[in-house]
């Protein structure tokens, strides 16, 4: 099948890839060598495929590559800092011993990020929801939800939130 070209914006700098029509951004992502964007259904049910596009969670085996031109696409890898500083939300799911296998938790991450810029100081039931499409099958989530929290009070008093340091 013939390619096109798709230009977007991955984890801030300018990316070129050449997709067949039918490739998914999943797909695009993980042949581009972006290998914590994790290939699990690939029916948008377990979320190992999230990753933050133009601000919002979304599941990148549900767009297409092509979907993305001219848009910003985040993964866990364009959180971490210049010098291989881990972002607050990774230090908080690594200090919560929210991660066992972890294949579910770049998108667990991913999700979070997003949740977290809109809702900077979440209850737990929120938490909840706001991750209830992301699968774990080994921590039974509660050291998940632990973390959001501990990334969340570090992110509000890093001012890295809206609503700045409380
Ligand atoms: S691989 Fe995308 S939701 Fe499961
Ligand atoms: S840590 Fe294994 S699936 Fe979540």
């Amino acid at each position: 099948m013939m390619k096109r070209d798709v230009h977007f914006i991955l984890n801030g700098r300018p990316a070129t890839l050449s997709v067949e029509p039918r490739t998914t951004l999943l797909r695009a992502l993980r042949d581009w060598g972006v290998t914590s964007v994790k290939r699990g259904c690939e029916e948008g049910e377990c979320g190992t495929c999230t990753v933050v596009v133009d601000d919002l969670a979304q599941k990148s085996c549900m767009m297409l590559a092509l979907e993305a031109e001219g848009k910003s696409v985040l993964t866990a890898e364009g959180l971490v800092g210049p010098k291989g500083e881990l972002h607050p939300i990774q230090q908080a799911f690594i200090e919560e011993g929210a991660i066992q296998c972890g294949f579910c938790t770049p998108g667990m991450i991913m999700t979070t990020y997003a949740f977290l810029r809109k809702n900077p100081d979440p209850s737990e039931e929120e938490i909840r929801v706001a991750l209830a499409g992301n699968l774990c099958r080994c921590t039974g989530y509660i050291p998940i939800f632990r973390a959001v929290q501990k990334a969340a009070k570090t992110m509000r008093e890093l001012g890295q939130l809206p609503g700045g340091a409380r």
